[in-house]
């Protein structure tokens, strides 16, 4: 903890003063949160502040939201003056009029002002029209949903204050999120026009983020960097002894369609920056440092995934080469194109050797509720749930929608709606399992024709292997019984299995230790999305890391954030990690 931090805390008077500053809460806040001394870090005072909050009463909570204090007084505070004090808001007559309208509903619906989307550098502060979005966009959630986001704001104002009075910059959370900002410049047609992301496997905003990549990695000091047979870009940081085992690391550059900008890349930076700050401190470590920038992990263009750690593992599927996108385009010839051989030879050289290796690491956003609802930066992942997905088609009767009566038909796309709430009721029943059918489409399809065929795809995933599977069969099972009543055919082919991922014990210790180390409450959790990390426990012992992301923890959405804070904890956390390694090399 600094010690400005410590001498102002040390006090009762000092901190109930502290306390005010940040929140205007009045005494209570102060009070209650004086109980739960010692603060190890800055990052524990806050966590301890945010719990007090959300434990706190709803009329303390709505209270808190009502301060008229600068940037919380809503629209209209905003108008004149941004959060950070850097000038008002431009906006146009009309938008500031229609700002005003909609923060007054805002106010009306819910009962406080609204309070916008704080920013900080290398945040661009948002402009009017982002606002107003934000603002539509939040006049229509649940109030319980809408009452956390403000509070959440609160948390962040408090955050962004705390860093002014003690003259802290989360600098290496800054970087990351700059870099991240500077990839997500690289998107494919049509979705840039859009300024939305996507960035599929070889596409040439695929290309173009890779070898963006390489030239940090090459600003940062790694001693090789390169591109391999797969599109990965490998990164290595020598020990003081080159043939020392090498700790493994990294996460993937692709990213889903209309993507967040954090997803995977994070995983990559963060490491990045590790090694950048042992290289200006020119110091070596007794074990190199190799950061894999993989090339695909979430499958989009073609009908597999976790391509990049396939092949480090040896997993890589020669069928996979034949595999063909929407456009027709093989792999192996997307491969060729990008000027990569292409050749199962080529790749199957990528496998790793694990004598070689200390273990394999991963940093993630977290992509879910769980660290923002306990008020907490980090997280440990103890286990990778299982996963299984599928691709499917149900083929009935095309026939006219005005003329075929409706005991006479043989509609695929009703199948596939059965299927749906099938798949949501099965999950539903048993705990911890999810399934989703996010892709559907009726080829052809017209609105004056009863639906012949149908695809859909299924993404079923469960803490473990036995409950992923019980829940799969379960749904095959009844898509086959809606298809036998209703008369249609129907095929379903599996795409991707993979069980579940323990966390190794030992690699989740020193994460633990890291975080301790940091004075970050240290909380285990499972992940329920599917991470390179999975694949590479095929080979290596594996233990993750999570960061909470902002909005609920909202992923493969384009309202994906995290704070440049915690980045910065993150970006600690893994240099604790090199040293708690160091201690025991
Ligand atoms: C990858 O993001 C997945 O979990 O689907
Ligand atoms: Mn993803
Ligand atoms: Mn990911």
């Amino acid at each position: 903890m600094s010690e400005v931090l410590a001498h102002q805390i040390a006090t009762h008077t000092g901190f109930v003063a502290l306390v005010d500053e940040l929140y205007e809460a009045g005494p209570w806040l102060a009070e209650r949160a004086w109980r739960e001394r010692p603060f190890a870090s800055a990052a524990a005072l806050k966590a301890c502040l945010a719990r007090t909050v959300r434990e706190a009463s709803r009329d303390e909570q709505v209270a808190l939201l009502r301060v008229p204090a600068d940037c919380r007084n809503g629209v209209a505070a905003r108008l004149a003056a941004s959060a950070d004090a850097t000038g008002p808001m431009q906006a146009s007559p009309a938008d500031a009029a229609r700002l005003r309208e909609l923060g007054d509903d805002y106010a009306a619906r819910f009962g406080w002002p609204f309070v916008p989307e704080v920013s900080a550098p290398p945040v661009r502060e948002p402009g009017a029209p982002q606002m107003l979005e934000d603002l539509r966009r939040r006049l229509d959630n649940p109030m319980e949903l809408e009452l956390v986001e403000s509070l959440r704001q609160l948390h962040r104002i408090a955050e962004l204050r705390l860093n002014r009075r003690l003259g802290l910059r989360p600098l290496l959370g800054e970087q990351v999120l700059e870099w991240c900002e500077l990839l997500a410049e690289h998107s494919e047609p049509p979705w840039q026009a859009q300024g939305k992301l996507t960035v599929t496997y070889l596409s040439a905003a695929h290309r173009a983020c890779a070898a963006r990549l390489r030239q940090w990695m090459v600003e940062c000091g790694f001693d090789e960097v390169h591109l391999d047979a797969i599109g990965n870009v490998v990164g290595i940081y020598h020990a003081e002894h080159r043939d020392a085992p090498r700790l493994l690391t990294g996460s993937h550059y692709d990213t889903v369609r209309d993507a967040g900008r954090l997803d995977g890349r994070v995983g990559i930076l963060v490491p990045m920056l590790g090694v950048r700050e042992l290289a200006r401190a020119r110091r070596r470590l007794p074990f190199g440092i190799e950061v894999v920038g993989f090339a695909e992990e979430e499958g989009q263009r073609f009908q597999a995934a976790f391509l990049g750690s396939s092949a480090l593992v040896g997993s890589f599927d020669p069928a996979w080469l034949e595999l063909r996108d929407e456009h027709g385009v093989r792999l192996r010839e997307a491969m060729i194109e990008a000027g990569l051989p292409g050749t199962m030879e080529a790749i199957r050289a990528l496998r790793r050797d694990p004598a070689r290796y200390l273990g394999f690491v991963e940093v993630h956003i977290e992509q879910g509720p769980v660290l923002e609802s306990l008020d907490l930066p980090l997280g440990i992942v103890h286990s990778i749930n299982a996963s299984a997905r599928a691709v499917g088609e149900v083929v009935g009767m095309a026939a006219h929608a005005g003329t075929t009566p409706m005991d006479a038909r043989r509609d695929a796309a009703c199948a596939v709606a059965e299927l749906i709430l099938l798949a949501e009721r099965s999950a539903a029943q048993a705990p911890g399992a999810v399934a989703t059918v996010g892709q559907l489409e009726v080829p052809g399809g017209s609105v004056n024709v009863v639906p012949g065929r149908c695809r859909f795809s299924l993404d079923v995933r469960a803490p473990d292997d036995a409950l992923r599977d019980r829940v799969r069969t379960q749904i095959e099972v009844g898509l086959r019984e809606v298809c036998a009543r209703r008369g249609l055919r129907m095929e379903l082919r599996e795409t991707l299995r993979e069980p579940a991922a323990p966390s190794d014990a030992g690699l989740q210790a020193r994460w633990e230790r890291a975080l301790e180390g940091l004075g970050v409450p240290v909380l285990r959790m499972s992940s329920g999305a599917g991470h390179d990390a999975m694949k590479m426990h095929r080979l290596l012992p594996q233990a993750m890391l999570f960061v909470r992301g902002a909005h609920g923890g909202i992923s493969h959405n384009a309202l994906e954030s995290s704070t440049a804070d915690d980045l910065h904890l993150a970006c600690q956390a893994f240099q604790r990690l090199l040293e708690d390694f160091r201690a025991s090399c």
